[in-house]
């Protein structure tokens, strides 16, 4: 029998995932539903997220990664962007208190320096304020794009073996060690709402073994319960990663 040596959550079945992933998708529709502006689902889908991280400490997960913007997000019109980036800036300020309460630990993963000074400025605080926190980590994926990850972790190596003169290797664990989260264990369990059956670009390195739960509620929508039969789905999945047991 093979022992498979590697960053993954060591659960092969069953129980709670150490790591969660979620691509909070569909406010817009659920915005759209009502007759509303695309920016009122954003605002919904806060008050979603704040509920979700707090049922997340409640159930026992370790880390949760939420998917905030994408590389590709600054596609939208220039009012939606610059709302969520306000909505963004408020979320760190107000849930500060709350995270100091329960020993939250905030990290950020995706590249800051595309993101207003005043907004990079608010997540390097939240990151350096709570980083002595044992509670759960929230991992914010903000301005994250997988892609853009591995591009900056492959700069990296470059960079510092270039620094030190040595001779450029690009391996696995190279990369691996060089992305934004290295201590982080990859997402066991990486849900995606409103139905929608792709990645967009979330976690790509990380999620090569993820178990993938798509749920067809919007975001906005999201209780509890939902994210509670996300994890029951992933406690009945046989993970094998590409072994043959
Ligand atoms: C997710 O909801 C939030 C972000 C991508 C910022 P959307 O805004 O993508 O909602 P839909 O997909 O248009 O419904
Ligand atoms: C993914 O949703 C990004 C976030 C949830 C932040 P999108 O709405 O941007 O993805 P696509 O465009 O439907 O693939
Ligand atoms: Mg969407």
């Amino acid at each position: 029998m093979f022992i498979v040596i590697t960053k993954m959550s060591e659960k092969t079945k069953g129980g709670l995932p150490v790591h969660v992933g979620i691509i909070m998708d569909g406010n817009g529709r659920w915005a759209a539903r009502q007759g509303r502006p695309r920016t009122d689902g954003h605002l919904e889908g806060l008050k979603t997220a704040r509920k979700i991280v707090e049922a997340s400490v409640r159930l026992g997960i370790r880390y949760l990664t939420l998917y905030v913007f994408s590389t590709e997000n600054w596609k939208r019109a220039e009012s939606e962007v610059q709302f969520i980036m306000n909505l963004v800036k408020r979320y760190l300020v107000d849930e500060l208190n709350h995270y100091r309460k329960d020993r939250l630990r905030v990290r950020h993963a995706g590249d800051l320096s595309g993101l207003p000074a005043e907004i990079s400025a608010e997540v390097r605080k939240a990151c350096e304020d709570t980083r002595a926190f044992d509670g759960m980590q929230v991992i914010l994926a903000l301005n994250y794009g997988g892609r853009n990850e591995i591009i900056r972790a492959v700069n990296r190596i470059l960079d510092g073996k270039a620094l030190n003169g040595e001779s450029v290797i690009v391996n696995e664990s190279a990369i691996a060690n060089n992305l934004d989260n290295p201590d982080v264990p990859d997402p066991d369990l990486i849900i995606r709402t409103a139905g929608e059956f792709r990645t967009s670009n979330f976690l790509l390195w990380e999620g090569a073994y993820s178990e993938y739960y798509i749920s067809s509620e919007l975001w906005p929508d999201w209780t509890e319960s939902h994210l509670r039969a996300a994890l029951d789905f992933f406690a009945c999945r046989e993970r094998r990663f590409g072994g043959a047991e």
